[in-house]
């Protein structure tokens, strides 16, 4: 990245640097991989090329159905021009199929498909672990009104619907994922973040038999090899879409 525009923050994933124009800010997507608030750590060279590519596509996709969100445009194949936001430290799960630590915590079997889509809130905070978050707690936290966080519900559940159709057209199915949203210099609550193989569950609908292909970020987690064809994968899927 060009020295005349400052880091401003440096995540797991992400670079965020600064903009000429104050309201916007450059993110650069990195090859770095972590699981288990970063317990385990690698590097995939050309994931952040294939995360970014793939966001942008799916901002763009979101912006026509009327979802708001950070995406302005990409500036080359790993980094992208977004709204500058305030970010809301929480991370919203949405979940269609029960999988990961769902089943950690409860006695709901791998793969059960759920009546209707279950809706778990973390705290965005890396030293706590992220914990799960009642509404009681946000509130006493007073991180966002119940007005606001309603809307935020709302507009996961949308973009699920959004999401699990675009999905399956091109053969993939979406288990779950996880969302980031923030405000805007204007108080609009905007979707920020990624929406990448990195934070959601994708499996591949092309497997014929019971097995499960995941083509997701839990080919780095449970050791499963062959993140980057995984991802390519995907990238190719959407390009061929749209
Ligand atoms: P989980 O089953 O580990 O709770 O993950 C649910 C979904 O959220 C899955 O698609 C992966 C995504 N996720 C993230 O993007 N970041 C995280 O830190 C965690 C824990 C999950």
């Amino acid at each position: 990245m060009n020295k005349k525009y400052e880091l401003i923050y440096e995540g797991k994933a992400k670079k965020v640097f600064s903009h000429d124009d104050s309201d916007k800010v450059i993110i650069e997507f990195k090859d770095d991989a972590t699981a288990f608030n970063a317990l385990k750590k690698a590097k995939f060279e050309g994931k952040g090329k294939l995360n970014c590519l793939i966001s942008a596509r799916i901002f763009e996709h979101l912006k026509k159905k009327n979802i708001p969100t950070h995406f302005l445009r990409l500036k080359n194949e790993n980094t992208m021009i977004a709204k500058k936001i305030k970010v809301i430290p929480l991370e919203i799960v949405l979940r269609n199929i029960a999988y990961g630590s769902l089943c950690k915590q409860t006695t709901i079997k791998p793969r059960t498909v759920l009546a209707k889509p279950l809706i778990d809130i973390y705290l965005k905070n890396d030293e706590l672990n992220d914990p799960l978050i009642t509404r009681d707690r946000i509130e006493l936290m007073k991180i966002l009104s119940s007005k606001d966080l309603d809307l935020i519900i709302d507009l996961t559940l949308k973009i699920n619907s959004i999401l699990k159709n675009f999905f399956k057209k091109i053969q993939l199915q979406l288990v779950d994922f996880k969302l980031e949203f923030g405000y805007d210099f204007k108080n609009n609550i905007l979707l920020a973040d990624e929406i990448s193989p990195d934070n959601c569950r994708l499996w591949d609908l092309q497997q014929k038999n019971d097995m499960i292909i995941s083509l997701d970020k839990d080919r780095f987690r449970n050791d499963l090899g062959g993140l980057i064809e995984a991802y390519s994968e995907i990238n190719r899927r959407i390009n061929n879409f749209i």
